[in-house]
């Protein structure tokens, strides 16, 4: 089963609108219109409107960190599907670790996310991954497993064409410390398998599961070149051009 290959960038709280606009016309002018792997960069909130001007006419999408599952009302400090559609987000990423752990984001909030962002036609990258003590107490697959069927209560199977998901090691982001290729394709290989199970070989094999966690130009060829490794979720090497645009022509050349 041959999938896409799907790189994401994701800023998290970095760049401004200007500082945005200007990475953003950047990768647009290398990526063009060449759309064989599927490239997208997140921005923050105040820096979609810009970024979605850089990247017109050119194949990079765009994308949000987060979303609020109402359609509008009394949220402080929240933002709507609909209002990321109107600057032309296809895509949302929800559950990252980092909004688990200093936002308590629980498995079931996450899932409300999931299904509202599908029911209102922006595609989710559903995060998931254990942290160190996790895989130190060998929980790792227990709790992908929790987090991934967790996300996906009520999803059907004819939605799951629009939903990525993003295998992420909590103690692999921001450290340096990669999952080796090995380590990574085990975990991706489980999550396959629980795809599979819930919604038929048909439906998982072609889901499409992103590593992140210090993914780099150095690191990515043997990570891509796994078999359920199927993109990246990009944290620091998303903030330069050249080593996210690495990271695209690496995805190229994958098998
Ligand atoms: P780093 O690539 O900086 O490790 O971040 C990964 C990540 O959290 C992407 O969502």
């Amino acid at each position: 089963m041959s999938r896409k290959y799907f790189i994401a960038g994701n800023w998290k709280m970095n760049k401004t609108p200007e500082e945005g606009a200007k990475l953003a016309s950047e990768i647009a002018s290398i990526v063009s219109k060449d759309a064989s792997v599927d490239v997208v960069i997140c921005p923050t909130f105040t820096a979609l409107d810009r970024v979605s001007q850089a990247i017109e006419g050119s194949a990079v999408k765009l994308g949000a960190q987060n979303l609020y599952p109402k359609t509008s009302g009394a949220y402080t400090g929240e933002i709507s599907p609909e209002m990321l559609r109107e600057v032309f987000a296809k895509f949302v990423i929800l559950g990252h670790s980092e909004r688990r752990e200093y936002f308590g984001e629980s498995d079931a909030f996450v899932n409300e996310k999931v299904k509202f962002s599908l029911e209102n036609l922006i595609n989710p990258i559903l995060c998931i991954g254990e942290t160190l003590e996790q895989r130190e107490a060998d929980e790792t697959l227990e709790v992908v497993k929790t987090q991934l069927l967790g996300g996906l209560v009520g999803v059907e199977a004819s939605q799951m064409g629009s939903v990525v998901v993003a295998y992420e090691p909590v103690w692999a982001i921001g450290t340096g410390k990669t999952a080796t290729p090995k380590m990574a394709q085990e975990v991706h290989g489980s999550i396959r398998a629980l795809l599979n199970e819930k919604y038929g070989d048909a439906v998982g094999e072609k889901v499409r599961i992103l590593y992140g966690g210090s993914m780099k130009p150095a690191n990515a060829e043997e990570l891509l070149s796994q078999k359920d490794i199927d993109g990246g979720l990009i944290g620091g090497a998303a903030l330069d051009s050249n080593s996210f645009c690495d990271l695209v022509a690496a995805a190229k050349r994958a098998p």
